[in-house]
């Protein structure tokens, strides 16, 4: 894995400096100003992966989300700078997604290799998992997968994580991770697989904070995605009214929202907030401009109540 790693790391280090999904990677020990794998760049709003390549800290989830409200939603992401887009075979608009890229690229002049596009499989999608990755590659049609996980722990998952790696050595997929693995299924799931994630994705919001899961999958050089960062969908009211998050918004002059994907960014946790709202994306997006201070970072850790939206 070493080699593996070492060797990404040095043919990325041909690439140019940038705000590219995929800017340089060299972690050359006698390059201290080079980037460290996991930490957030708030300048170009990158975090290097242990995979060499780097990806957004910021982004679109796309859940729920028809046909039509997520080509204009991702094309409105990708106008208004943001280039991260996370879909899923579950939620069935792998095509969307696809097509809102593509127009975009074309739109606005964004090169493909600065647009990054997660995907996952489904549990029922492992035990034929190169059928499924084929399926999710002429869905997407854009060249290659920037990641893809495996969306739930479930029986054939390190098979179907051996299939993607296969992918990864053929360069159609560039990185791999993981959804709604925690500690446990991390200690089992590692020493089975070649390639170790660069992402683990879980619910992270204010109500439920993973102070534990968080530490341990980031002190094994992996980063953490957060899903349902504002409660989600049909469940955002109670976040976004919470009396600490709005006294904090307001000392800040920006919405509750923009307060708890700060937040998320400054524990080193990447956002892709769900919307169909062109507004509520632009605003999603804006979140440069002011910084919590530790005392509201510490007043938003006590929200925590253990309380999950979803089941897994
Ligand atoms: N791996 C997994 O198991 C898993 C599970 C769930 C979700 N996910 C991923 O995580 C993403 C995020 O989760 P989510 O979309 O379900 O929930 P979410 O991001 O917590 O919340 C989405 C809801 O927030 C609203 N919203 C967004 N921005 C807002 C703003 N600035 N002000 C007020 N309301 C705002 C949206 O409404 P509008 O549309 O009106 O903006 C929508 O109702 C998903 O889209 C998906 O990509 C992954």
């Amino acid at each position: 894995m070493k080699k593996r790693l070492l060797s990404a790391v040095m043919a990325f280090s041909m690439l140019s400096l940038g705000l590219s999904a995929h800017a340089e990677a060299s972690a050359s020990p006698d390059n201290p100003s080079s980037p460290q794998v996991g930490m957030f760049d708030f300048d170009s709003r990158t975090v290097l992966l242990n995979s060499g390549y780097t990806m957004p800290i910021l982004g679109l989830g796309t859940y729920a989300l028809d046909h039509d409200t997520c080509v204009n939603s991702v094309m409105s992401l990708i106008e208004n700078g943001g280039r991260l887009i996370d879909t899923a075979y579950m939620y069935h608009n792998e095509e969307a997604v696809g097509e809102g890229v593509r127009k975009a690229m074309e739109a606005y002049g964004v090169p493909r290799e600065d647009i990054y596009v997660i995907t996952k499989l489904y549990p029922n999608q492992f035990s034929s998992p190169e059928a499924a990755i084929e399926m999710a590659l002429e869905k997407l049609d854009i060249g290659y997968i920037d990641m893809m996980l495996l969306h739930h722990p479930g029986s054939n998952d390190v098979k179907a994580y051996h299939a993607m790696e296969k992918y990864v050595e053929q360069g159609k997929i560039r990185s791999l991770g993981l959804s709604n693995w925690y500690v446990e299924e991390l200690k089992t799931f590692l020493p089975q697989v070649n390639i170790t994630p660069a992402l683990v994705q879980n619910e992270i919001h204010p109500y439920y904070q993973e102070q534990d899961v968080v530490p341990f999958i980031q002190e094994n050089g992996i980063v953490v995605q957060c899903w349902y960062p504002l409660g989600g969908r049909g469940y955002t009211a109670e976040l976004l009214g919470d009396p600490v998050i709005s006294a904090i918004a307001d000392a800040h002059g920006v919405s509750s929202a923009q307060v708890i994907l700060r937040w998320d960014l400054q524990r080193g946790i990447v956002v892709i907030p769900g919307s169909g709202n062109p507004e509520h994306i632009k605003e999603n997006l804006d979140l440069f401009g002011f910084e919590l201070t530790e005392t509201e970072m510490s007043a938003i850790a006590t929200l925590d109540r253990g309380e999950k939206h979803d089941w897994y």
